[in-house]
């Protein structure tokens, strides 16, 4: 009987367009809207950012991560009998990424066309999108709905910044990360924790839609960062704890966090709550910005690639944002 879902494979994908902080702010300056690069970096810790050019959308980053990934794990995409796409920026209003996603992996070969029945489906919780996404698919695993998933992270944040904003442009980028999950007798994944409190919609929204043709509101990304980052720290704690408990653990048996990287000052409040050196944790927030959902699979794919998780390890990812959504996955690499 299958007990666990273990990741197999992890992949994932940047957008060749970079922009360093010098870059972005020379955009800016010439709209008239003023930041710098020593405000960016003090607060933020982030250094550079990814956009994707006109025309490129999120199932084509995600179409690049999974390609990676699916490599990683030796398989190919007839392999697959569960797709979950976490992003809160999609292709189209409807269908789903997922299905867009399934039907460009299925075209990479004769073989590939054996992922079209898989089912298919996005899953939106913001910036933590993926450990919801990872959550679901490690359940379908454990319930034997499933015996091969990928589960990705896709965002195109850049489509929903008001470059007027300095309080929120600064902060995004767009990227695509995912893993392999596979049935297996041993974990794995041993414990995962998600949490929404929908009384916080208004603290980070983008809040029009589509209505009759037209766009109703203003449809691009509004934040409340100081109200965003006391409930992030507070919450990421909990959820942490919360994690480990339920599987047993303790913060001292940690090798790695692998946090959502929005902000280097919520990830080290964080760490430092968990009595986690900063070695222990996987930071890219200074490379990519804040991808939302993209975010962690990012981080995670970068740890593997640089040989930094070895077999075994116990690791943990964690995200937060909008919704207000969270949680946390524990697993062992
Ligand atoms: O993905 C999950 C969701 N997102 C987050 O986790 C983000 C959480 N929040 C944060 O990371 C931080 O709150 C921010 C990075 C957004 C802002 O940092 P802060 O230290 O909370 O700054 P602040 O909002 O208190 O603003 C401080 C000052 C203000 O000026 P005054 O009023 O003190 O004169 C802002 O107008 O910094 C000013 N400011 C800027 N200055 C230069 C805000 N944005 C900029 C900017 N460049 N880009």
């Amino acid at each position: 009987m299958t007990l666990f879902s273990r990741i197999v494979g992890t992949g994932s994908y940047l957008p060749p367009r970079r922009l360093t902080n010098a870059d972005l702010v020379a955009e800016l300056a010439a709209k008239g809207v003023e930041t710098s690069d020593e405000w960016i970096v003090e607060r933020t810790g982030i250094q550079a950012r990814h956009f994707v050019v006109d025309g490129v959308n999120s199932s084509d980053l995600a179409f690049e991560a999974c390609k990676q990934a699916l490599a990683a794990a030796h398989l190919g995409p007839q392999d697959i009998d569960l797709l979950i796409v976490a992003t809160s920026t999609p292709d189209m209003v409807f269908p789903s990424t997922a299905c867009i996603l399934q039907h460009k992996l299925s075209q990479l070969s004769p073989q590939a066309a054996g992922i079209a029945g898989a089912p298919a489906f996005d899953v939106q919780a913001v910036c933590a999108g993926f450990v919801y996404a990872l959550s679901v698919a490690d359940a379908m695993v454990r319930a034997g709905n499933a015996r091969r998933a990928l589960v990705v992270g896709a965002e195109v944040f850049s489509r929903l910044l008001d470059f007027n904003d300095r309080t929120t442009c600064v902060l995004f980028g767009d990227g695509a990360g995912a893993v392999v999950l596979e049935a297996s007798d041993t974990p794995g994944i041993l414990a995962t924790d998600i949490h929404a409190d929908g009384k916080h919609v208004g603290l980070l929204c983008v809040p029009g839609h589509v209505h009759g043709g037209q766009i109703l509101g203003d449809p691009v990304l509004k934040m409340d960062g100081q109200g965003v980052f006391k409930l992030a720290v507070g919450v990421l704690e909990e959820t942490a704890r919360t994690v480990l408990a339920k599987a047993g653990l303790q913060d001292s048996d940690l090798d790695w966090l692998v946090p959502h990287q929005a902000n280097i000052r919520i990830i080290q409040s964080t760490a430092r709550k968990m009595k986690l050196p900063m070695d222990k944790v996987l930071l890219t927030v200074a490379e990519h910005g804040n991808t939302s959902a993209a975010s962690i699979p990012l981080a995670l794919d970068a740890g593997v690639r640089a040989g930094k998780l070895q077999a075994g390890q116990l690791v943990m990812l964690e995200g937060v944002g909008g919704g207000f959504a969270w949680g946390s996955v524990l697993f062992r690499y």
